[in-house]
């Protein structure tokens, strides 16, 4: 058999993950500019082999190919899903039907969701909580419930002699190139990206699971998406900020015009945000990637959003904006709302609407009647100044 590629990571512990290359989009919603990966790991104990995660469906024949290169897979005893998401579990009943006497290892969630997605049957699961551990003679594996990073059920996996927690979506990219997370340019922003997309609504949580593995002796963490690291610091320290919520002097505007004025309110406030000295995130709706506002919205202490009036409501895009932004819960402090309207106006108070539940500071608004007079754009530069004041005062 021509070799299929194989990674081994610490002794018989392997990756047999699949590089999705040309993936460019993710549930619907996501672009995927960089492609990802389903990692997917085994762990050849001398009791026992585990296989930890499987990969996207369409990949079952790839990673049972892998896993020959390496074992017998009828000799599979357990198939740890840590997650029941088809990116990670979509091959479970190839390989189950493979593994014939393999047990499935999941929290008690997982399991229900392993019989509804996946028709696995009830004997043959088994379910753990945290801090269970399953014995593979000289390996050990500990479960870490981990709930809602990024779905209810999800647990990691800790190896407990080689120090490898098996994260799943947590400390993940969505990049399919590398195999170590120290040789991907720029991976922080990737998995900055990341956290914006799929980690931030849960920061609580995420605190919380980062206090769980604190005690733990890491010294590789291999998530299911992108490289391993095998320098965890930068990820572990990015992921404090990130799910304490720890802001920059930043400012991510949103916005889409259809006849200019709402452009042109957006870019005086640009402007002004700019000599002031605070860092832009400048987002044309129409044509930018939801992914990267995602990351610029990690960071920033504030959003300027710019819907002009459609129908009666904000513009559309406008309001995927607002309600993407909501549905992400950034750690955002002071809002911006610039409006331009024809006749009755509407969009300020959709835009309200949506976010009210939103706990912001402070909330600044301005509605204005076709395009910006000069008296206006004054105004304007005057929100600006007060604006960049409490983004650098940060109170
Ligand atoms: C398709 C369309 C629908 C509109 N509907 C409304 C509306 O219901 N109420 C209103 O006050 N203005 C409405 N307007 C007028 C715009 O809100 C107004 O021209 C505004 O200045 C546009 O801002 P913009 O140049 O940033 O696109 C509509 C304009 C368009 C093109
Ligand atoms: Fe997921
Ligand atoms: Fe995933």
């Amino acid at each position: 058999m021509y070799g299929r590629n194989v990674m081994k990571i610490a002794e018989n512990v392997y990756w047999v993950g699949i590089r999705d290359w040309n993936r460019r989009i993710f549930d619907a919603l996501i672009p995927l500019p960089k492609g990802t990966t389903y990692n997917a790991y085994l762990i050849i104990g001398r009791n026992g082999k585990a296989l930890i995660d499987t990969v996207n469906p369409g990949f079952e024949k790839d990673l049972e190919d892998k896993i020959r290169n390496l074992v017998n897979p009828e000799e599979i005893d357990y198939i740890v899903m840590n997650h029941a998401e088809p990116d990670h579990a979509g091959a479970i009943p190839h390989m189950m039907r493979i593994a014939s006497k393999a047990k499935l290892i999941t929290t008690a969630m997982g399991a229900k969701m392993a019989q509804v997605y996946y028709h696995t049957p009830q004997e043959r699961i088994r379910i753990v909580a945290d801090n269970d551990v399953i014995s593979l003679g000289d390996k050990s594996l500990r479960f870490i419930e981990a709930p809602m990073l990024h779905w209810p059920e999800t647990m990691f996996t800790y190896l407990e002699e080689d120090g490898i927690l098996f994260s799943c979506d947590f400390f993940g990219a969505h990049v399919a190139s590398g195999a170590y997370s120290d040789e991907v340019e720029d991976l922080l922003v990737h998995a900055q990206r990341y956290w914006g997309e799929i980690m931030m609504p849960f920061r609580t949580l995420a605190q919380r699971a980062l206090e769980k593995i604190a005690s733990l002796n890491i010294k590789t963490i291999a998530p299911s998406h992108g490289p391993i690291h095998r320098k965890p610091e930068p990820i572990l320290g990015a992921y404090r900020r990130w799910a304490t919520g720890e802001t920059r002097p930043k400012a991510t505007i949103a916005y889409v015009s259809m006849w200019g004025s709402t452009d042109a309110m957006v870019k005086q406030m640009a402007e002004t945000l700019a000599s002031e000295g605070i860092e832009l995130a400048f987002h044309n709706l129409l044509v930018t990637d939801v992914g990267d506002l995602a990351k610029d919205l990690v960071d920033s202490r504030a959003v300027v959003l710019g819907a002009p009036t459609v129908l009666g409501g904000a513009h559309p895009l406008a309001v995927y904006a607002a309600y993407l932004f909501k549905a992400l819960r950034p750690p955002t402090k002071f809002a911006v709302i610039l409006s331009s309207y024809g006749w009755g106006g509407g969009a300020v108070r959709q835009i309200q609407e949506v976010l009210k539940d939103f706990k912001f500071k402070d909330v600044d608004v301005l509605e204005v009647n076709g395009p910006p007079t000069e008296e206006i754009m004054r105004q304007i530069a005057e929100m600006g100044k007060s604006l960049a004041d409490k983004i650098k005062e940060n109170v």
